[in-house]
């Protein structure tokens, strides 16, 4: 009895660090912020072009125009400059990239 409680408090913090551990060593994933961020328009693959976004696939533009847009917004496109850092939106940018042929 003693013993099934010191296990399932030791399962408990186990548990307890893990979360700990994951929380502290998150880090940026550019995918993640364009899935919940940039995917509703431009689609998980860039090409869906709703709400007349541009389909990132075949965009052209440069690192920096890139982040300028997402920083500053352009017609119908939201800008982003207050909620993400700069280095989200380069993770960003870097994951917009992916989705070029
Ligand atoms: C509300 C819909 C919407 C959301 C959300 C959105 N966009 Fe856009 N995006 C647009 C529209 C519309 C345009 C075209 C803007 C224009 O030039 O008039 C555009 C254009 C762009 C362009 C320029 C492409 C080119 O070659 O001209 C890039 C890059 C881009 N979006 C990236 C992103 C990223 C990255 C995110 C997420 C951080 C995002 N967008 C979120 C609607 C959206």
């Amino acid at each position: 009895m003693v013993l099934r409680i010191i296990a399932i408090t030791a399962g408990f913090a186990l548990l307890l660090s893990c979360g700990g551990i994951t929380e502290s060593n998150k880090t940026i994933s550019g995918a993640e912020l364009y899935q919940s961020n940039c995917a509703s328009c431009h689609g998980g693959d860039g090409k869906l072009q709703a709400a007349g976004a541009k389909d990132l696939s075949i965009s052209m533009m440069s690192d920096d125009e890139c982040s300028l847009i997402i920083r500053n917004g352009r017609g119908g496109m939201r800008a982003f400059g207050n909620e993400l850092s700069e280095a989200e939106i380069k993770a960003v940018v870097e994951h917009v990239k992916t989705l070029r042929k």
